[in-house]
């Protein structure tokens, strides 16, 4: 990626104009230099989502979506970079030259292409065996699971009958050699024995994308038997960590949450009620990666995991990372049965909604997981319990939202508002930091927004807004003085195009290979701050900043000399005379 050249991409994107594009999916109205509308990638009820014909990007300042035209196409449309690519090529009546993909990209192209399609292949001849009479054992037992007809297609249910190289037989009858099929994760080569399926006697769930793709597979013993689930190996084309069970369906849901389940048949059944918005891992934890797909469709993620210690456990892992994808997560309480399978073949549907309904916050569950560790009734465990819950209280850092949970943990166990509240203030004191329920084992490194990065933002956005700030800080501040990326490629590119003479921040944003990162420069040029209006406010923050990053800049030099080459150690004094000059300088902007 990408396949075709950049002044291709460019050309298709600049002949694209954003405004007139997303003036089609979303109503926009014309607000100062931008147009505003709501944002198509989250829900809300007063316009956040910006779209500057100036810049040609768009960004939404409730949940961080943003990008330039291309993206926008792939968010929306849940196309893939070539994909949205081809549309808008189509749109301005460019046919895209299908020999421009490079040698090696074209065989990788091809090989992801081939194994999507054996995996079809192979997912209808499970569909059929299913359907066949030598399936009736497994369409037996997932009637006894109380699948209706309807459902099982919708999943695509199927069966990987007794023999154990049927599979493999038939898909070298339609072409495909050993090595493909071996990478494909369907069968195991054997030197002796030669392949066979690694699918046998199972009912198999098809695993789909977002785009509806065959991407891997389930398959459950029907009855008792080790082990429950097999699942397909992770390939080119199925990452477990970026796809989620039923999310094909369920991004069409118009339910404002996601239910998160633990297993397919969690899925399957929640559908089966109507509960079109469930969606479960893949056999694996979930994970920071999951959390951002979710984020595309959804503010507010629903748990509905086991009941047993297990699924808390699981629950506890989850909390903190949809937390730090920016989703709010609540937890449904499935007592006394197992899963929401279970339950709903128990209660029923509407007994599942009053569950829903009654969802507890986040917060407060692992407030109430915490609380089993504690012997409340002895004096001793109690003020630990406190202790415990104060430290996690400083997890919120807006003292009106922490205000909100002192008052209703006070008032759940029973202890006055202003002695736990002091109680906080005493451990945020002590420099306490919040501990995590339970150490989530899959947390990305985290990336929390610090001073920093504020910093180097707020001056790429600054200098896109006003191109002239380049001649004013050029005396100071050099692309190598952003720090860590995506800032220091992005301040790199948008230095060079001031010097060739325009300044282009929507073809900055092609030029990251992949999506998060695009979102994320596109972030770069959106950065608000408080009220900043008068030119004295601006002077003065301008000159805060850059020094600021000057300052930031010259630390992390000092302590990375070694990649500075020879005259490093020369450059940091010389850079250290200038932070000094700029200190007393008087910056001024028109
Ligand atoms: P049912 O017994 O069919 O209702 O299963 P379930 O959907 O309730 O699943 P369970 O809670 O036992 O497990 C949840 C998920 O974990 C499953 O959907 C699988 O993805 C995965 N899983 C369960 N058992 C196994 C196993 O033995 N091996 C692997 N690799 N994954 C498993
Ligand atoms: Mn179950």
């Amino acid at each position: 990626m990408p396949f075709y050249s950049d002044e291709l991409i460019e050309e298709i994107r600049s002949g694209n104009d954003i405004v007139d594009v997303i003036s089609e999916y979303v109503k926009l109205t014309k607000r100062g230099s931008s147009y505003l509308g709501l944002c198509p990638f989250h829900n809300e009820k007063t316009p956040s989502f910006a779209v500057s014909g100036s810049k040609q990007l768009y960004h939404c300042f409730g949940c961080g979506a943003g990008g330039n035209v291309v993206t926008f196409l792939m968010e929306y449309e849940n196309y893939s970079f070539l994909e949205a690519l081809e549309a808008l090529a189509g749109r301005i009546g460019i046919t895209l030259p299908k020999q421009e993909m490079s040698g090696q990209a074209r065989a990788e192209a091809d090989w992801r292409t081939r194994i999507l399609e054996i995996n079809k292949a192979a997912a209808r001849y499970f569909y059929a065996q299913l359907r066949m009479e030598q399936g009736k054992r497994a369409m037996d037992y997932l009637k006894g699971r109380q699948l209706s007809r309807e459902t099982m297609q919708k999943f695509g249910l199927g069966y990987a009958n007794k023999y154990s190289d049927d599979l493999y037989r038939y898909l070298r009858q339609q072409g495909y050699g050993d090595e493909i099929l071996k990478e494909a994760g369907l069968v195991t080569l054997d030197e002796r024995r030669g392949g066979y399926d690694k699918f046998w006697n199972r009912v198999i769930f098809p695993i789909m994308d977002v785009n509806h793709r065959v991407i891997g597979f389930g398959g459950r013993v029907m009855g008792e038997g080790e082990p429950k689930y097999l699942n397909s190996p992770e390939t080119r084309v199925f990452d477990k960590s970026r796809n989620l069970y039923g999310l094909h369906l369920a991004k069409s849901s118009r339910k404002p949450q996601i239910l998160l389940c633990e297993g397919y048949m969690d899925v399957i059944a929640l559908h089966q009620a109507g509960f079109d918005n469930a969606v479960a891992s893949l056999g694996t934890a979930f994970t920071p990666g999951h959390a951002n797909l979710l984020k595309r469709y959804v503010r507010e993620v629903y748990l509905t995991f086991d009941s047993d210690g297990a699924g808390i456990r699981a629950a506890l892992r989850a909390i903190p990372i949809l937390k730090e994808a920016g989703l709010t997560a609540r937890v449904i309480d499935m007592k006394p049965y197992k899963d929401p399978d279970e339950f709903i073949k128990a209660l029923g549907t509407e007994a599942y909604q009053q569950r829903i309904d009654e969802a507890q916050n986040s917060f407060l569950f692992e407030v109430s997981v915490l609380e089993q560790q504690f012997d409340l009734h002895d004096p001793e465990g109690k003020t630990s319990f406190f202790n415990e819950i104060a430290k996690k209280l400083l997890e919120f850092e807006e003292e009106l939202e922490r205000n909100n949970y002192i008052e209703a943990v006070a008032s759940k166990y029973q202890v006055g508002f202003e002695n736990l509240r002091k109680l906080v203030g005493r451990m945020a004191a002590q420099g306490m930091t919040p501990r995590p329920a339970l150490k989530s084992g899959v947390q990305e490194k985290k990336k929390k927004e610090n001073g920093m990065d504020k910093s180097q933002k707020l001056l790429l956005t600054w200098l896109i807004e006003d191109p002239g700030l380049f001649e004013v800080i050029r005396p100071f501040i050099e692309p190598k003085d952003f720090v860590g990326e995506p800032y220091e490629k992005t301040a790199k590119l948008l230095f060079a195009q001031y010097e060739e003479g325009a300044v282009n921040p929507a073809k900055i944003v092609s030029m990251f290979p992949d999506e998060e990162q695009q979102r994320e420069v596109a972030s770069l040029f959106h950065t608000r701050i408080g009220e900043i209006e008068t030119k004295q406010e601006r002077e003065k923050a301008l000159k805060e900043t850059i020094v600021r990053m000057k300052q930031n800049s010259i630390n992390y030099r000092s302590t990375h000399l070694k990649q500075e080459g020879d005259d490093g150690a020369e450059r940091l004094l010389e850079d250290k005379r200038k932070l000094q000059e700029i200190q007393k300088l008087h910056i001024s902007i028109n």
